[in-house]
């Protein structure tokens, strides 16, 4: 659990992917990425175009002349979000997924998922797109913030007592080792303040109304529609 989607991002990106590593990220990834990156030791961070597996491909297919990246001596990091913010639409999470294993053969391909925006709206309960999709297991990290659907924005709560502006806060779910690495590594995770008692019982009740189904009447049908449609492509 991190104070913000912000510092998730950034404490992710910036001490995960070791030296020499390689980042791909989608040209509309957040700017906490781009934060993430700026600090990390990664050797190369590449960008491909919007949406575009094509474009993964042919990048993808490039980093193979490089020996290590081919043995899976050296991670090839895919940063994308499932839902963007830029311009609302849907990432082709499968087809990156079924892309990344197919070029990297060594298993040397990590996703990241960035469900900012469909965390507590998209997919069964609310669960995201990755868990809809069933690709769980798939995906290296995936990013779920507090302060959008959630609505746990402790912040507009207190302000009107207090005048005080709090920060969001995000979970990022992983591998046991991913999540021991972040609590040694990442910086923002570390070196402040853990959140307080009121922000983790006010998320903690809205994943209850959201697990025993009481926000699914407020979920827009447009939404459930749009993302049926995305579940099952007509081409
Ligand atoms: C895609 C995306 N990721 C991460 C964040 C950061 O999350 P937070 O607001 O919890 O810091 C945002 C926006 O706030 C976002 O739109």
């Amino acid at each position: 659990m991190f104070n913000s989607g912000f510092d998730a991002n950034e404490g992710f990106f910036a001490c995960v992917p070791q030296s020499g590593d390689v980042i791909l990220f989608d040209a509309f990834i957040h700017a906490s990425v781009h934060e993430g990156m700026r600090l990390s030791r990664a050797g190369r961070k590449i960008k491909f175009e919007h949406n575009s597996v094509e474009d993964l491909e042919r990048i993808l297919s490039e980093l193979l002349s490089d020996e290590k990246v081919r043995k899976g001596e050296r991670n090839v990091f895919v940063a994308v979000e499932s839902l963007y913010s830029m311009d609302g639409d849907l990432c082709p999470l499968k087809d990156i997924v079924d892309l990344v294993e197919r070029i990297l053969l060594s298993g040397n391909g990590h996703i990241i998922v960035d469900e900012a925006h469909s965390n507590g709206i998209y997919g069964f309960q609310g669960r995201g797109i990755v868990c809809s999709l069933g690709l769980e297991d798939k995906i290296f990290a995936r990013l779920h913030t507090f302060g959008k659907a959630i609505g746990c924005n402790g912040g507009e709560f207190q302000s009107y007592i207090h005048g005080l502006v709090l920060t969001h806060q995000a979970a990022i779910l992983c591998s046991p080792l991913t999540r021991e690495y972040l609590i040694n590594y990442a910086r923002p995770l570390i070196y402040t303040t853990a959140m307080s008692f009121p922000s983790l019982a006010a998320i903690k009740v809205v994943y209850a109304l959201m697990n025993n189904g009481t926000t699914e009447s407020v979920r827009p049908p447009s939404i459930v529609l749009n993302f049926t449609e995305y579940l099952t492509p007509s081409s």
